[in-house]
């Protein structure tokens, strides 16, 4: 069975949703290990409750080198095959993404590359667009910008609030971050420059 180990920073919904779809038979993988870099993050208390590894190491004031090299211990001594970033608000030091090459997945809640960073939900709804979604995508060195796994869109309704929009993009988040860990542990794929090719069957 594939490991997988979580990284969070707060509200752990996403690591509900994939313990949700390994649970139900759609994921199938186990989650060696989930790890919080603030103490108080609510998703390793979600974590604690579904009676998986739950690990806080709290990063504030520590070094980024540093903090990322306990990181990647901490993920190689529960071995780990892939790493899935929920909600982890912390950039990653290269050295730590070298040491785990397109092992390293993030979800974003924006059509990537509109609208990295911080609050993207509210940054496109304040742009006014009309088709908003999320995206899983590799990490690399560089900000919410590496190969794109997979996206899912949905219309911005004249009703929607920040709020509305930001929880029905959550609900694609949920669905697509399971099929896209699925994708690549299932490894049926290659790279074309940055695309990500599922590869013939
Ligand atoms: C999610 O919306 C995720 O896409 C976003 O943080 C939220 C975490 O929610 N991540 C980023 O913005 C990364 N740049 P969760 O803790 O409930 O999964």
């Amino acid at each position: 069975m594939k490991r997988l180990g979580i990284l969070l920073s707060g509200r752990g919904s996403n690591l509900a949703a994939i313990a949700e779809s390994i649970a139900q038979g759609r994921l199938r993988a186990e989650i060696a290990v989930v790890i919080g870099n603030r103490a108080s993050a609510p998703g390793l208390e979600i974590a604690r409750s579904l009676n998986l590894r739950a690990v806080a190491m709290p990063s504030q004031g520590i070094d980024r080198e540093e903090y990322d090299a306990r990181l990647a211990g901490e993920l190689q001594a529960s071995h780990v095959d892939l790493v899935c970033l929920a909600g982890y608000m912390r950039l990653l030091s290269g050295g730590f993404i070298r040491a785990f090459p397109q092992r390293i997945l993030n979800i974003h809640p924006s059509l990537l590359p509109a609208f990295p960073g911080l609050d993207a939900q509210r940054q496109a709804f304040d742009h006014g667009v009309k088709i908003a979604g999320c995206t899983v995508h590799f990490v690399d060195e560089r900000l919410d910008a590496g190969p794109i796994v997979r996206q899912a869109s949905i219309e911005v309704q004249g009703h929607d609030t920040r709020e509305t929009l930001a929880s029905r993009i959550l609900d694609q988040e949920h669905r697509i971050y399971s099929e896209a860990i699925q994708f690549v542990l299932d490894g049926n794929f290659e790279m074309d420059g940055r695309r990500v090719v599922c590869k013939s069957l």
